[in-house]
């Protein structure tokens, strides 16, 4: 039987690589496209087909699709404060990348497309409230509102271009390989901040919620939507358990320095107060279980954080 393949855009970053791994295990053939402006090349499986380009490069599209049967469209530029200075460039990528991978799927008769979206669409959740998929959304930063024209036109255009589209909320993703930038990522900043001894900056009074959804999860659903009968639908991504990021800070200081300062600054105004899934809609037609608990997985990223990245694979 011939091989399915599955093309990776972003393949070479944080979520994506850990995708591919969990692909190849599978026996699927894996290409990743991925022009590594955040991606590393020690994140990719060499099994890995790889073809370095951007993600709206039409022709590299093509090749990356060719004969491929499912696409899992990650590649963005990830940084929610990034995107207010840079609202164009993530635009270009966040939009236009999309629409590029979603024409080319259709071109070349793609069975399936799942994309990564964002709890970055949803407006404000109130405190203790669970956010579900019809909570309003009225994203506060461009990367939201990108990533919420995305997940539009996919939905609405695929079933045109012959193409099954899922759509997947992911919330705040941790775990190994996530790129240690002042931008994204509260626990693997802290962390780094931490080995390095320097202090914590809270923006706001760190009472606002997360929800921490390990990396394996992440992949357990983006597996799951490639199989699932429900395309067309839009799914959170997340455990459903809020924490606090007063509670992580503390969490790490106890780990790893308890006499660590903690520095508060303004509070930012594109980034939600509380913003914690609601995962019943994944659990009842994806069939996902969040497994991982941030107690559990949380000395895996310090240990990878402190061998500097080594060890990736
Ligand atoms: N990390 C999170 O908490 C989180 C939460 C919600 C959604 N997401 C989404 O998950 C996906 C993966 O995010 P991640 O956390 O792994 O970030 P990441 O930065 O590690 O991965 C993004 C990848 O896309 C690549 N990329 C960026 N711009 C590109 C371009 N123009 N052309 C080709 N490749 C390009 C980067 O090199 C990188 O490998 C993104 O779509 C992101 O919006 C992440």
């Amino acid at each position: 039987m011939a091989e399915r393949t599955a093309l990776v855009t972003g393949g070479a970053g944080f979520i994506g690589s850990h995708l591919c791994d969990a692909l190849l295990a599978r026996g699927l053939a894996v290409r990743v496209l991925d022009d590594f402006s955040t991606g590393r090349e020690e994140n990719v499986d060499p099994r890995c087909e790889v073809i370095r380009a951007d993600v709206s490069d039409h022709d590299a599209l093509r090749r990356g699709m060719d004969g491929a049967e499912v696409v899992f469209h990650l590649a963005a530029r990830v940084t929610i404060r990034g995107s207010v200075d840079c609202f164009e460039a993530d635009a270009r990528t966040n939009l236009m990348g999309t629409l590029a991978v979603l024409g080319v799927a259709g071109e070349r008769h793609v069975r399936r497309l799942v994309f990564a979206s964002s709890m970055g669409v949803y407006a404000d959740a109130g405190e203790g409230q669970l956010t579900t998929e019809e909570h309003p959304q009225e994203p506060i930063s461009p990367y939201g509102i990108s990533k919420l024209a995305g997940e539009k036109y996919v939905l609405q255009l695929s079933p045109r271009l012959g193409v099954e589209p899922v759509a997947l909320r992911f919330f705040n993703t941790y775990g190994t390989r996530q790129g240690y930038t002042p931008y994204v990522g509260v626990i693997t900043i802290f962390i780094n901040k931490l080995l390095r001894g320097e202090g914590l900056t809270i923006f706001g009074d760190g009472r606002q919620c997360r929800d921490f959804v390990h990396v394996s999860d992440i992949v357990q659903a983006n597996l799951l939507a490639m199989e699932t009968r429900a395309v067309g639908e839009v799914f959170n991504v997340g455990t459903g358990r809020s924490t606090s990021v007063l509670d992580v800070a503390a969490l790490l200081r106890g780990m790893l320095r308890p006499e660590a300062s903690v520095r508060h600054e303004p509070a930012r105004e594109e980034e939600l107060r509380h913003a914690v899934a609601d995962v019943g809609k994944a659990r009842r037609l994806l069939g996902y279980e969040p497994r991982s608990r941030l107690e559990d997985r949380i000395g895996e990223v310090i240990e990878y954080s402190r061998s500097g990245g080594e060890g990736a694979r």
